[in-house]
């Protein structure tokens, strides 16, 4: 299984930047490692550029950050999977924290993302993972099943191993510099293994789960070993080249 280093930018940088990074993220990080997979998901206006500037190099991938479940229409403001397919996205998240707390996105509304991504031929990164909140009240297993099976329920593919990532990103530790420890990520990946294998059986085995959440050059030392940590979902030290291929080449 190839490890996924996925770069989320969110509502970061202007064109130019965007260009400069891709660029100079490439020419620090080709030839990738055998075993490395880059994704790099801009916002959209950029998807195209940057499309044209990877779609040739082995290991590199675009994706977006969001889309809407529907065909096209009237949904003024919205973006749909044939879209992102034609300017050269495979990937796209799912259920992002802040689209969850920003947009009130519902478990609901995010499965039917989710199935219509899939349907479309997207690939979906779902992400999931508990407040700080919900961990002192020592609810981790309750949050992560309910995103699961709520977030995944009636989903089916014939390569959802190949189809489908989860990451797990504790809301506490997105953008706040506080990473989760060792255990705490591997005591929430073998949760979410495990409800990943009761949903596909063998495949469950297959689907790559990343970790997110104040990933760093530093840090990404003691996360990377960690039993099913199958690559990572990186914000804030994305956006920097210097430091995102520190991380994808850690
Ligand atoms: P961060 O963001 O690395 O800045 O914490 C991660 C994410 O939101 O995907």
């Amino acid at each position: 299984m190839k490890k996924l280093f996925a770069g989320n930018w969110k509502m970061y940088k202007i064109y130019s930047e965007a260009v400069e990074a891709v660029k100079k993220l490439m020419s620090l990080t080709s030839p990738l490692p055998k075993d490395r997979e880059v994704l790099i998901l801009p916002p959209y206006p950029y998807l195209k550029s940057i499309s044209d500037l990877i779609s040739k190099k082995d290991g590199y991938f675009l994706g977006a950050q969001n889309f809407y479940p529907e065909e096209e229409g009237a949904y003024t403001g919205e973006v749909s999977p044939k879209m992102l397919l034609d300017v050269g996205c495979s990937y796209s998240i799912v259920g992002h924290s802040e689209r969850r707390k920003y947009f009130n996105e519902s478990d609901e509304f995010i499965n039917k993302k989710v199935k219509f991504g899939l349907q479309k031929g997207l690939k979906i990164i779902l992400c999931i993972g508990e407040d700080l909140t919900e961990r002192k009240k020592g609810e981790v297993f309750k949050v992560l099943e309910r995103q699961i099976s709520k977030g995944l329920n009636e989903v089916k593919d014939d390569k959802i191993e190949e189809k489908l990532c989860i990451a797990y990103e504790p809301v506490w530790a997105i953008g706040t510099g506080e990473v989760a420890t060792p255990i705490q990520i591997e005591e929430a990946h073998k949760i979410i293994r495990e409800l990943l294998s009761d949903l596909f059986g063998e495949k469950g085995a297959k689907i790559r789960i990343l970790y997110g959440g104040s990933v760093n050059p530093e840090n990404i030392k003691d996360i990377l070993p960690v039993p099913n940590v199958n690559g990572v979902l990186v914000g804030g030290a994305s956006l920097k080249p210097e430091s995102f291929s520190k991380i994808i080449l850690s």
